[in-house]
């Protein structure tokens, strides 16, 4: 009886083993991740910006939250189709101060924010300062829970060491470092950086890592404004070359890296996401998919080489110019020149997710597994 029992038991756990990028996941059970603490920049900032360093406005948020939700886009971040895989609610930024509940994790992105620690840059908020910013969450945390405080919108202290730590960041790097420096040479000072920052994280007893690499930041429309377009060249898609390449070589060390970072951290689980080769997918199939030209900026305004940002208004030759939001954000892939609509954070997101595109190839679900 016993036997047959566990017989069954075997044929059922054979069977529900998923298949994943051709390798099978098997006795990976899901991981449960009480908590996201995310890392980065506008790509995935759920507030930061807009409550430290000027109000989110609309049309912002239009689509899905029906109001400005402190995102660069229409609706919905590729973090909140992340939570929402994981079943937990979207990120609370850190530095809001109002309506905030941590209960399942932390924000700590902010638009803008670099890898490094950049002199001339207006936005404080670099990567060693939110590995920073989440110390002094997890030490405040603690000594409430010490004291017998009300902790109905913290996390449990377990949730540190099991939750998803995601990151994503560098983009504002590398711009920068091709507006000002035409180079790839800063590329390994990033990275070293980077991976300070997930050894802290290691280290305050974080074992789950998720890491994005970079988008492809030839294909931005906006950048596409401000180069000069006689000295650079561009792929089929309309892409600059020469970024691309910029990307693509950050993400071979990135990868390098976060394969010297498994050998440095033993307990570690760390999935590193191909997010470059989704987007320009999404690039390059537009079409098809049933987007518009991806050049095209839903929101936002390009004239007489004024840029209107989305929302904003601007004096261009003597009449106001409003960049209000397209009619249908959903058939555009860029909202307003840097980031994506919700069309295609959605896109992204679900080929993100099931880890077809990660290494190893598991799904956010089992992240915690090697
Ligand atoms: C992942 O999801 C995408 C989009 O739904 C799908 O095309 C792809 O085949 C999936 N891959 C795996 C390995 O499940
Ligand atoms: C803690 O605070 C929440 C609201 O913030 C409240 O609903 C709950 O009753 C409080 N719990 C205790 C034990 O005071
Ligand atoms: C915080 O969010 C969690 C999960 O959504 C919920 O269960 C909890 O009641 C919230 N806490 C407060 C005080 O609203
Ligand atoms: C763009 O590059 C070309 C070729 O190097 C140069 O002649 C031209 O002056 C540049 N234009 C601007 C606006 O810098």
């Amino acid at each position: 009886m016993k036997c047959v029992k566990m017989l069954v038991l075997a044929m059922f756990a054979s069977s529900v083993a998923i298949i994943v990028g051709g390798a099978e996941v098997k006795g990976m059970p899901p991981c449960s991740f009480p908590a996201i603490f995310n890392f980065g920049d506008s790509n995935s900032d759920t507030g930061a910006y807009s409550a430290a360093l000027g109000a989110s406005r609309l049309p912002d948020g239009k689509t899905f939250f029906g109001k400005p939700a402190g995102r660069a886009s229409d609706g919905r971040l590729i973090i909140d189709f992340m939570a929402e895989q994981l079943g937990l609610p979207y990120l609370s930024s850190y530095l809001n101060s109002l309506g905030t509940n941590y209960s399942h994790g932390v924000n700590f992105a902010v638009g803008g924010a670099t890898i490094r620690r950049m002199n001339d840059q207006p936005i404080p908020f670099y990567l060693g300062i939110q590995t920073t910013q989440y110390d002094q969450f997890k030490a405040r945390v603690t000594n409430l829970y010490n004291q017998g405080k009300n902790t109905s919108r913290l996390p449990r202290l377990e949730h540190f060491s099991k939750a998803l730590y995601t990151i994503d960041i560098g983009q504002n790097d590398a711009v920068r470092a091709m507006f000002l420096h035409n180079s790839q040479e800063q590329i390994p000072d990033m990275l070293n950086q980077f991976a300070q920052a997930v050894h802290h994280l290691y280290k305050q007893g974080g074992r789950a890592f998720w890491i994005h690499n970079m988008g492809p930041i030839g294909c931005l429309p906006i950048n596409q404004n401000f180069i000069n377009r006689t000295e650079e060249s561009f792929d089929q898609n309309g892409c600059t070359n020469r970024w691309n390449a910029m990307t693509l070589e950050y993400n071979k060390q990135l990868k390098d890296k976060v394969i010297k970072l498994r050998r440095e951290l033993p307990q570690a689980a760390i999935t590193y996401v191909d997010v470059y080769t989704v987007k320009y997918g999404l690039i390059r199939n537009a079409k098809n998919l049933g987007f518009t030209d991806p050049m095209k900026i839903c929101c936002g305004i390009y004239e007489n080489g004024v840029y209107v940002q989305c929302g904003k208004k601007e004096n261009i030759n003597g009449k106001e110019v409003y960049a209000g939001s397209c009619e249908n954000p959903s058939t555009y892939i860029s909202w307003d020149g840097i980031h994506h609509t919700e069309a295609a954070n959605y896109w992204i997101a679900n080929r993100i997710i099931n880890g077809s595109l990660s290494d190893p190839p598991i799904p956010i679900t089992r992240a915690c597994h090697k």
